[in-house]
């Protein structure tokens, strides 16, 4: 029986749940892998909270080069998150000839290519299951199970936070502020929920996603990204009458030799399977040339979840440690240009905010149609002759560019009492 010895640099909400299955589950993973998978060593600068489980005397230690110059450790667990210093860990840990696994989504995309140049220099195998989805195996899909596909299409939604407060927003009617101050009080949000709400974590995941799936370079600075803060209850109510919900949507698609690669509120149809994965689920959705369409659902965060993807990339490793060393990620192996978010065509909703006098339709109809852009729906309700009211639109298929012209026209008109709101849509015309 082979032995290798792990150590984890973190002992956080994902430390744990890591040191928990390597301990608990290690007959388990014994039987199945025919390694013994021995957690050597753990560290972190808090070694004196109680995290509810027993760790074995002398695991623990405060200096994370303990691990990453221990001779004995051939895979080193980076599970602190940030830039600095787990940057730095990562790449002594490289060059001390460790494997290293990571959930460190926002390093990989913004940093990953010094990463994993030093892992190709190394020969060593940085493994980022647990970065993106948590415990859903996309990044084994992406590089194994979809490996004869040309990647068509990927939907994600890969933000537990966001889609928690979306959620809780459509089922409640809740304003966006009192949910968002919800889910902190919970947990579920982070004391700093800016990557989260703004798109930033998502756009992480999919930098990583894009890079597998397209063989293009760690792309993150060239994703667009919109968070949730400006979707009202409002918003969701008038998607719900047109038959959609509203998701924060990871987008990437190739047209050609384009590719689209963004982040954004999206309403999505009722009928499509991702619009009802809801709370802090995650589900990617990838289209395949050959396999077709294929959906993946589960928990994309906590301590287990993200536990079991980091402990498989352990097993993988230790199965294999001399894994073929191509650049699987960062590299460019395609050339795709990224399309501006100007040039994509798509359908939107708007929701403008205009007197409710004779004509103001057919004016607001008239820009629209001049810059090339077609009505399939129109809900206005309420009626209070002279006052504003809103006006919600549906559009067949227009160019981005198209849509913020008329708009920008539509809002200096004096019959328009607000910024109108436009909300890209997926799905069938
Ligand atoms: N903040 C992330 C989320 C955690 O809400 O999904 C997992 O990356």
């Amino acid at each position: 029986m082979t032995t290798i010895n792990v150590g984890i640099i973190g002992l956080g909400t994902v430390g744990s749940g890591t040191a928990k299955i390597l301990l608990n589950n290690a007959d388990l993973i014994q039987k199945r892998s025919g390694i013994n998978i021995r957690l050597k060593k753990i560290s972190d600068l808090d070694i004196e909270r109680d995290r509810g489980f027993n760790i074995p005397a002398g695991v623990l230690t405060r200096d994370a080069y303990e691990i990453i110059n221990d001779p004995e450790i051939s895979v080193v667990v980076e599970l602190i998150g940030g830039i600095n210093p787990a940057k730095k860990f990562m790449i002594d840990a490289l060059k001390n000839g460790k494997h290293v696994v990571t959930a460190n989504k926002a390093l990989l995309a913004t940093h990953g290519t010094d990463i994993f140049q030093a892992a190709m220099d190394s020969k060593r195998i940085v493994g980022f299951e647990a970065a993106v989805a948590g415990g859903i195996p996309i990044i084994k899909v992406l590089k194994e199970g979809l490996a004869a596909n040309h990647i068509q299409s990927i939907y994600g939604i890969i933000n537990g936070t966001s889609n928690y407060i979306l959620t809780k927003m459509t089922k409640e009617g809740a304003e966006f502020a009192k949910t968002l101050a919800e889910a902190q009080r919970l947990g579920y949000a982070e004391a700093d929920p800016t990557f989260d709400i703004e798109g930033i974590d998502t756009a992480h995941k999919l930098t990583l996603l894009a890079s597998l799936s397209y063989g293009i370079p760690l792309s993150f600075d060239s994703i667009y990204k919109e968070g949730i803060t400006a979707i009202t209850p409002e918003d969701i109510v008038y998607a719900a009458e047109l038959g959609y919900k509203i998701k924060l949507l990871a987008i990437a698609k190739t047209a050609g030799a384009e590719i689209e690669l963004r982040v954004h509120p999206t309403m999505i149809p009722d009928s499509f399977m991702i619009s009802k994965v809801d709370d802090v689920l995650n589900a990617v959705y990838i289209t395949g040339d050959a396999v077709g369409e294929t959906m993946y659902y589960g928990r994309g965060a906590g301590d287990m979840p993200t536990g079991s993807a980091v402990v498989s990339d352990i097993i993988d490793i230790a199965k294999n440690p001399n894994a073929p060393l191509t650049q699987v990620i960062g590299a460019e192996r395609e050339k795709f240009n990224i399309k501006d978010i100007k040039d994509i065509e798509t359908m939107y909703y708007f929701r403008f905010t205009a007197l409710d006098k004779p004509g103001v339709l057919s004016k607001i109809s008239g820009v629209l149609g001049a810059h090339n852009i077609s009505i399939s729906a129109v809900i206005q309700k309420e009626r209070r002759a002279g006052e504003a009211v809103p006006l919600v639109v549906l559009t067949h298929k227009a160019i981005e560019s198209n849509v913020t012209g008329a708009i920008g026209e539509i809002d200096k008109m004096p019959i328009v009492a607000a910024k109108t709101k436009f909300i890209r849509v997926e799905g069938k015309e």
